[in-house]
C-alpha cells in the first residue's frame, strides 16, 4: 500500500546555542502512519517534534505540512498536536473541561463542543469519568485524558513523546495496543517517540533509528531488526551478539567463508565485501540453539558459564573457544524439551543458515 506524503522535513537543520541537535535532517511522513521515532536519549527525536508542532524555527531547510510550508506558521495554526510524557493536564478543571479546552480555544458551538468531547471520551474509554478532576484518576486514565484532549482536535498529526514512559510495564503494554487500536480507527497520522525498542517494533508502520540528529535507517519494523543497516542500528533494535570476522574466501555471490578466531564459517550476505575484509556478525540470542558438543558439528563450539531460568525462555551464556562470549535464548517446544546444560559443560552453538546479519567492521565511536 503507498500512501501519499502528509508531512515532510527537507535539509533541517537545527542548533541550540553551538549544539547541533538535528543535520541536514530529512524525513517523509506518509498519511494515515504510525511512525516511530527511536534513538537513544539526546538524539534529536524531541527537537523533531518540537519542530512539527512550529515550538522550535528550523535554523535551515523547510518543513512542509499538507503540501504547504509551514514557515512562519505559528503553533495554533498548524493541525497538528501533541501528547506529552507529563501529561500536562489542568488539574482545577473536571476530565470534560480539560478535553474540551482546545475547542472553546477555537470558539466552537457548545453543542458541537459537548459531542465532540463525548466522542473523544468515548474513544479512549473514559466515559463516564468526564466530571472528575484528573487526579483523581489512575496515571493510566490521566495518559488516556491526554490522549483525548488531543484527539478532540482531529489533528492531521498526532505527535506521541514518551508518553507511555511513566506507565508500569503492565499498564504500558495495554496501552501500545490501545494506541494502536486508537490510531487505526481515527487514521489519523501519529508520530511516536520512544528509546524502548519492544514499543517501537511493537507498534510501528515505520520506524526511523536515529543517532546524533540523523536518520540511521527508516523502515518497517522487519528490516529494522532482520536488515539493520549498521551495527548501531542492530544493537539498537534488539539483542546483539557481535563477533568480529575476516573473510577468507567468497565462494558464491552472496556467499562467503569466514574466519573467527581460527574457526572458518560460511555465511550469507547481500554486501560486497573482499578477501582479507574485516567484519561482524550479529546473531540474534533467540536464533541460536545450544547443542551437546559431541552431538552437533558446525557452529561455534564453547563452554556453559551461565544458564537462567526466565519462563518463556532458557537464557545461556557461553564462553566460545574462539573468545568472546555469546548469549542465547531458547524458547521452550514441546517436542524438544530443553536439553539442560550446566555449568562448565562443552556445547556447540548453531543457528538456521542465512539467519546471521553480516555487516562491514567499524571503528568503535
Ligand atoms: N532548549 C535546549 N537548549 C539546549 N540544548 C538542548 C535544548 N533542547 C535540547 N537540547 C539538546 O539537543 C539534543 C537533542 O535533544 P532532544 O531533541 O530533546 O533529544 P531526545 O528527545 O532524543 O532525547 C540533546 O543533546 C539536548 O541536550
Ligand atoms: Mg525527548
Amino acid at each position: 500500500m503507498t500512501r501519499s506524503t502528509i508531512a515532510s522535513f527537507r535539509a533541517v537543520s537545527k542548533h541550540y546555542g553551538s549544539h547541533c541537535a538535528l543535520r541536514d535532517f530529512n524525513l517523509e511522513l506518509r498519511e494515515g502512519e504510525l511512525l516511530t521515532l527511536l534513538g537513544p536519549s539526546g538524539c534529536g527525536k524531541t527537537t523533531v517534534l518540537r519542530l512539527l508542532a512550529g515550538l522550535e524555527i528550523p535554523d535551515s531547510g523547510e518543513i512542509f505540512l499538507d503540501g504547504r510550508t509551514l514557515a512562519g506558521v505559528p503553533p495554533e495554526a498548524r493541525n497538528v498536536n501533541t501528547v506529552f510524557q507529563s501529561y500536562a493536564l489542568f488539574p482545577h478543571l473536571s476530565v470534560a473541561e480539560n478535553v474540551a479546552f482546545g475547542l472553546r480555544m477555537k470558539k466552537l458551538g457548545s453543542a458541537e463542543i459537548r459531542a465532540r468531547t463525548a466522542e473523544a471520551l468515548r474513544m479512549v474509554r473514559l466515559d463516564g469519568l468526564g466530571g472528575h478532576r484528573p487526579l483523581q484518576l489512575s496515571g493510566g486514565q490521566q495518559q488516556r485524558v491526554a490522549l483525548a484532549r488531543a484527539l478532540v482536535n482531529r489533528p492531521r498529526v498526532l505527535l506521541l513523546d514518551e508518553c507511555l514512559s511513566a506507565l508500569d510495564y503492565q499498564l504500558r503494554r495495554e496501552m501500545q495496543l490501545e494506541l494502536k487500536g486508537l490510531q487505526r480507527q481515527t487514521g489519523i497520522t501519529f508520530v511516536f517517540v520512544t528509546h524502548d525498542r519492544e514499543e517501537a517494533l511493537s507498534m510501528s508502520d515505520r520506524i526511523a533509528v536515529m543517532r546524533t540528529g540523523r536518520i540511521e535507517q527508516l523502515g518497517p519494523p522487519r528490516d529494522i531488526y532482520e536488515r539493520p543497516a549498521n551495527l548501531f542500528v542492530a544493537q539498537f533494535a534488539g539483542e546483539s551478539n557481535v563477533l568480529e570476522a575476516t573473510v577468507t574466501a567468497i565462494t558464491a555471490p552472496d556467499s562467503l567463508i569466514v574466519e573467527l578466531a581460527g574457526t572458518p564459517l560460511t555465511v550469507r550476505t547481500d554486501r560486497r565485501f573482499r578477501v582479507g575484509a574485516r567484519l561482524v556478525l550479529v546473531l540474534r540470542p533467540e536464533d541460536l540453539h545450544v547443542h551437546d558438543d559431541a552431538a552437533a558439528e558446525g557452529g561455534l563450539a564453547g563452554h556453559v558459564l551461565e544458564r537462567t531460568y526466565r519462563g518463556v525462555t532458557l537464557d545461556t551464556v557461553i564462553a566460545l573457544d574462539a573468545g568472546p562470549r555469546i548469549k542465547t535464548s531458547e524458547f521452550f517446544r514441546e517436542d524438544t524439551p530443553a536439553l539442560d546444560h550446566p555449568p562448565g559443560q562443552r556445547v556447540r552453538v548453531s543457528w538456521t543458515p542465512g539467519w546471521e546479519i553480516v555487516l562491514p567492521h567499524e571503528p568503535e565511536t
